[in-house]
């Protein structure tokens, strides 16, 4: 298509907003889908993504609209995507805000629309949800003035729901959005925006061209990663798979190249035409590196290879997830896995789970540390079993991030006891319609564990998180490592701040003395630093064999009870001579 008739935008919205159903309108309107393919949400297409409601894999539409060419690119909607969305919005001219009428503005909605601006995006704000008899779109707009301070003069009142608005939008989109620049006799140079596993055609690249032209039988060169590659298909969707012979300047769409693994392609490279390349790559590139780490174990030892299987096939679709072999004396051979963040590893672990049928222990996520020896090397700790002895450390240094917390006022005393208590640092609090929005900085390793989900709790599921890294400071930070029955449990060693050290030290004793069952002789359960024990709890032991309560009566209930033992018995591991449940290891982890 020629230059002036495209318009590439992309949606921003927070959660729930009602991104999906906006797209679906959109796509069912310039005619892409029948009724009946609409009935399933077309661009929210992975099963968990559905499930939980986010999305997670960038997909991207083309739609034919009075005489205009509109992309729209779906990005992914969470802080531990920031890379993967920065890209896809630099794909982009332009994007809709949609801000649910009765919700308003929320933390996330105000990340992804900084980068928007960023981006020098035309901005549109679609005020969502106005069918809702709570819905107050004049205060939603003056509020999208003060807090974000873009106009709203042309704002689209709409309800993806009822289908209200959605020819202003895409009118508002022709309009306001401007198109993009591009050379088409300059050598090609596109940008790598997202790639993905397809079982029928390999991995699949999304591109956006910025100058000169790819096409089919093309040999392709992939500049940061110095690879070369024949392109044997070109394409778009609509959302169905469209080939083409060519994709020009300002154009998004799809390329295959008899490509294996997305490893080998790497989100925001640039892709020039190897006989006649382009001398400069596009800016912004950068590899993702994992954040958190922790180990999966199967809980089952008989699962080890199904487990590496396992991961091997869920990276063919997502690089950025790393995993390699560890052993645990508590646990036997697993995996040291890391993520972008922490709900990343939950939506591995839960694939896991749930695809692959794998039962796992997961051990206590933790932050990339920075260590300063005495004898003037340095090394990243992924793993606080890897942790060297003290004596031999000069200096630890801790990842930080800035965090940004819009919580309604009733809550905020229970929120910046809870940022204190995680030695947050508060930079500033402001309030914005019987709102407060609080930003701090926070020790990342504070954040891991339970952070987000005792947010939730303390403000009734209102306040919403977001962050970014600020780099590594030096803290005052000591492995905490937990014996049951005098051995270490290698699985529960942790690094924690010296000052908080005490009382995670005695919190976690207390739950492991609940939950390892009663033995026939006396677990004490500490917590230690070096060799100094700070924590102690003891499971007093068994008095009694559990059938003796079935003294001369009824054998059935008796055998029930010692099924139900060995039913118990399976889910846990044994440590020395002593049995640890399961549930211990992921229990004892939270901080409640
Ligand atoms: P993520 O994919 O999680 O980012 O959410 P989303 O922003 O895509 O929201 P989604 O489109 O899944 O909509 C969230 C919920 O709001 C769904 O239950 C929709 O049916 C509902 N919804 C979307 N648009 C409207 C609307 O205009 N009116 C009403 N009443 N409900 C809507």
């Amino acid at each position: 298509a020629p230059l002036d008739k495209i318009r590439n935008f992309s949606i921003i919205a927070h959660i729930d907003h009602g991104k999906s159903t906006l797209a679906d309108r959109l796509i069912q309107h310039t005619g892409g889908l029948t009724a009946r393919e609409m009935s399933e949400q077309v661009l929210d297409n992975m099963e968990i993504e559905r499930e939980r409601g986010i999305t997670i894999k960038a997909q991207t539409v083309r739609l034919d609209y009075k005489g205009h060419v509109l992309n729209l690119m779906d990005t992914p909607g969470h802080v531990d995507f920031a890379y993967e969305v920065s890209r896809s919005l630099a794909a982009c001219e332009g994007a809709l805000l949609v801000v649910d009428a009765a919700q308003g503005v929320e933390a996330q909605t105000l990340a992804n629309v900084y980068q928007s601006i960023e981006h020098d995006h035309e901005i549109i704000p679609v005020i969502n949800k106005v069918d809702l008899p709570a819905a107050e779109p004049e205060r939603v707009k003056q509020q999208i003035e003060d807090i974000i301070g873009i106009s709203t003069e042309h704002a689209v009142l709409a309800s993806a729901k009822s289908g209200l608005g959605i020819e202003a939008v895409l009118d508002a989109i022709v309009a306001l959005i401007p198109p993009p620049k591009g050379d088409a006799t300059a050598p090609l140079k596109a940008m790598l925006v997202d790639s993905w596993y397809d079982p029928y055609l390999g991995v699949v690249i999304l591109v956006r061209v910025i100058d000169g032209s790819l096409r089919k039988g093309q040999e392709i060169t992939f500049m940061a990663q110095g690879t070369k590659h024949l392109v044997d298909r070109v394409g778009c969707f609509r959302p169905k798979i469209e080939q083409l012979d060519a994709l020009g300047p300002g154009e998004i769409g799809f390329i295959t190249a008899q490509i294996k693994e997305v490893a080998q392609t790497n989100v925001g490279d640039t892709i020039t035409d190897t006989k006649k390349p382009t001398t400069t790559a596009l800016p912004g590139f950068k590899t993702v590196q994992p954040v958190v780490f922790c180990g999966l174990f199967p809980t089952d030892a008989a699962d080890f290879e199904k487990l590496r299987d396992s991961l091997g096939k869920l990276r063919l679709n997502d690089a950025s997830f790393s995993f390699e072999t560890e052993s645990s004396a508590a646990l036997g051979f697993g995996f040291r896995c890391g993520f972008l963040g922490l709900l990343h590893l939950e939506i591995i672990q839960e694939r896991l789970t749930r695809e692959y049928d794998l039962d796992l222990i997961t051990t206590a996520p933790s932050v990339v540390y920075k260590l300063l020896l005495r004898d003037g090397t340095s090394k990243e700790l992924h793993n606080p079993a890897d942790m060297p002895d003290p004596s031999t450390i000069e200096l630890i240094e801790e990842p930080w991030i800035e965090a940004t917390i819009f919580v309604p006022d009733e809550y905020l005393g229970s929120l910046l006891k809870l940022c204190q208590d995680r030695r947050g640092i508060q930079k500033n609090l402001t309030y914005v319609g019987g709102r407060a929005q609080i930003v701090y900085e926070l020790p990342l390793n504070e954040v891991v564990f339970d952070f987000y989900d005792r947010l939730k709790s303390i403000s009734r599921g209102y306040a919403s998180f977001d962050y970014h890294q600020i780099g590594h400071r030096e803290g005052d930070l000591v492995k905490m490592t937990i014996m049951v029955n005098s051995e270490v449990v290698d699985a529960l060693s942790m690094i924690v701040h010296r000052d908080a050290a005490e009382a995670r030290g005695r919190h976690m004793c207390e739950r492991m003395k609940d939950l390892i069952p009663r033995h026939l002789f006396k677990i004490p359960v500490q917590a230690a630093i070096g060799g100094k024990v700070i924590a102690r709890e003891t499971i007093a032991a068994m008095r009694k064999d559990v059938t003796a309560k079935c003294y001369g009566g009824d054998i059935s209930r008796k055998k029930k009870l010692l099924d139900k033992q060995k039913e118990g018995k399976k889910r846990m591991r044994q440590y020395g001579n002593v049995d640890i449940p399961q549930e211990a290891f992921i229990a004892a982890l939270r901080m409640g």
